[in-house]
This record gives structure tokens, C-alpha cells and sequence, in this order.
């Protein structure tokens, strides 16, 4: 991507753009891909699966520090079984892929959600994606699994509530720092942008507290034809937004 772009005649440097620390992507709109081509809706994730390792690449590359994906959330489980079945099948055979592909990369995977609804091996190689890429020193890749927000703050306001009834923190230690640091992006920047493809405008339980003051890039493109360069356009857009924080 071009970080110092060219005016229309091609000579003037335009300024540079504003790049995010932390990008987040609702990856949406793999079935109605696979619909307008009338494929069943597995073909539809299994071309987002593509997408998805091409535009994490693709912010590797360009110096994003954190990506969050939304993979799938704790609402996704009410869909069809057959449906569940081909993702949890996805998601086992990606990921043992991405332990013998990955082997020499820089990038960092942590997954976030609860792991314990998944099955035994597919919990396990989710564990051996973490321990192998922990002491890298590249992309931090946030894969939200069985994830959604509220889950997330119910459990971190549990573990709180136990940790100052076993004394280990006093009411007077809970305040806004405290409370992101029980959450599972923990230590990790809030997300300045978030991009949803596939044109919904909603946020669907994703990164609810993290997201209190980001950008968010609505684009009408279906998750598996998302390219790198709407990727760019994204960032663009995000370069030239006002982020004022509650201030002038
Ligand atoms: C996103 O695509 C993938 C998951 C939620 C797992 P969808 O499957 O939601 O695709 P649409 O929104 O039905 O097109
Ligand atoms: C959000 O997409 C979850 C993921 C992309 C994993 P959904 O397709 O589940 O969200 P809704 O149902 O359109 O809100
Ligand atoms: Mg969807």
C-alpha cells in the first residue's frame, strides 16, 4: 500500500496516513456470498477462511500491531448443526495448517473467548497456535472464537467480584484500567478502527467495552471477495476521521 500517497497529477506528496495500532474485523457475509452463487453456505466460509488469511498477512505486512477478527460468536452456536459441524471442521483444519505454515512467522496468535465449548482437539490446537507463537515479536492476532462481549465483561466483573472476596483486590482498586485488564484483550491497545464488510450496521457483540471511542468502516463488500485494497480504503477513510475523545 502506498503510506505516502501521490495528489491526482502525481507529483505533490499527499500527507501520510494515519495508521491504527488495533484494526478489528466482523469477517461477515460468507453465506450470502455462497448464496448468490448457489453454493451451500460452507463454501461460503471456506472462502472467507481465504480472506482471512490473506488480509492478516496483509496488515502484517504493512505494520498493524493488532488484529481482532470475529471468527464466531456465542450466538453463532444457535445456527443449523450442519452448519456449526463444517465451521468447527474449518476452524480444525486451519489451524493445523497454520502450525506447520506458520512455522517461520513473526505473528503472535491468541484466541479470545471461552475454549472450553469447543472439542477436546480443536481446544488443543488452539493452545499449541498460542504456546508456539507466544515469544514472537510481530502482529499480535486476536481470533475471537465462542467470543461475545458481554460474556466477556459478565466473566471479568466474576473473576473481580472473586478476587476481592479473596482479598486480593479491595473495592477501592475496581475502576475503568482495572476492569479492561480482567477482559481478554488484556494489556493490549482498544481497537482505533473496526471494520464490518457486508453492509450491516450493527456491532453484534463484538469488542463492546474496547470499543467506547473507535472508527467504524461499514463496507458494503461480502466478507470473501474483501480485498487488500478495501483494506486501504479503510484505513484511508479511518486517516481522514476526527477522533476527538469527548473533546473539541
Ligand atoms: C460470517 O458470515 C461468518 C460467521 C458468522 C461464522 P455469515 O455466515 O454470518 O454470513 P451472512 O451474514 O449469513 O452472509
Ligand atoms: C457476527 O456476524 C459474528 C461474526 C462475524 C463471527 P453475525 O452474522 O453472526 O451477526 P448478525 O447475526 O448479522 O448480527
Ligand atoms: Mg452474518
Amino acid at each position: 500500500m502506498a503510506l505516502f500517497g501521490k495528489s491526482k497529477n502525481n507529483s505533490v506528496d499527499v500527507p501520510p496516513l494515519v495508521l491504527p495500532v488495533h484494526i478489528g474485523i466482523i469477517m461477515d457475509g460468507n453465506g450470502r456470498w455462497a448464496k448468490k452463487r448457489g453454493l451451500p453456505r460452507k463454501a461460503g466460509h471456506s472462502a472467507g477462511a481465504k480472506t482471512f488469511r490473506k488480509i492478516t498477512r496483509y496488515c502484517s505486512d504493512i505494520g498493524i500491531k493488532y488484529l481482532t477478527v470475529y471468527a464466531f460468536s456465542t450466538e453463532n452456536w444457535k445456527r443449523p448443526q450442519d452448519e456449526v459441524n463444517s465451521l468447527m471442521n474449518l476452524f480444525k483444519s486451519y489451524l493445523e495448517e497454520a502450525l506447520s505454515d506458520f512455522k517461520d512467522d513473526s505473528i503472535v496468535v491468541r484466541f479470545i473467548g471461552d475454549k472450553s465449548h469447543f472439542s477436546e482437539d480443536l481446544r488443543n490446537l488452539m493452545i499449541e497456535n498460542e504456546e508456539s507463537s507466544k515469544d514472537r515479536d510481530g502482529m499480535v492476532l486476536n481470533i475471537a472464537m465462542n467470543y461475545g462481549s458481554r460474556d466477556e465483561i459478565v466473566r471479568a466483573v466474576k473473576n473481580i467480584s472473586a478476587d476481592v472476596k479473596n482479598g486480593i483486590l479491595s473495592e477501592d482498586d475496581i475502576n475503568e484500567q482495572l476492569v479492561s485488564d480482567y477482559l481478554y484483550t488484556a494489556g493490549q491497545p482498544d481497537p482505533d478502527l473496526i471494520i464490518r464488510p457486508s453492509g450491516e450496521y450493527r456491532i453484534s457483540n463484538f469488542l463492546l467495552w474496547q470499543s467506547a471511542y473507535t472508527e467504524f468502516v461499514i463496507m458494503n463488500k461480502l466478507w470473501p471477495d474483501f480485498e487488500k485494497s478495501d483494506l486501504d480504503e479503510a484505513l484511508n477513510i479511518y486517516s481522514g476521521r476526527n477522533r476527538r475523545y469527548g473533546g473539541v
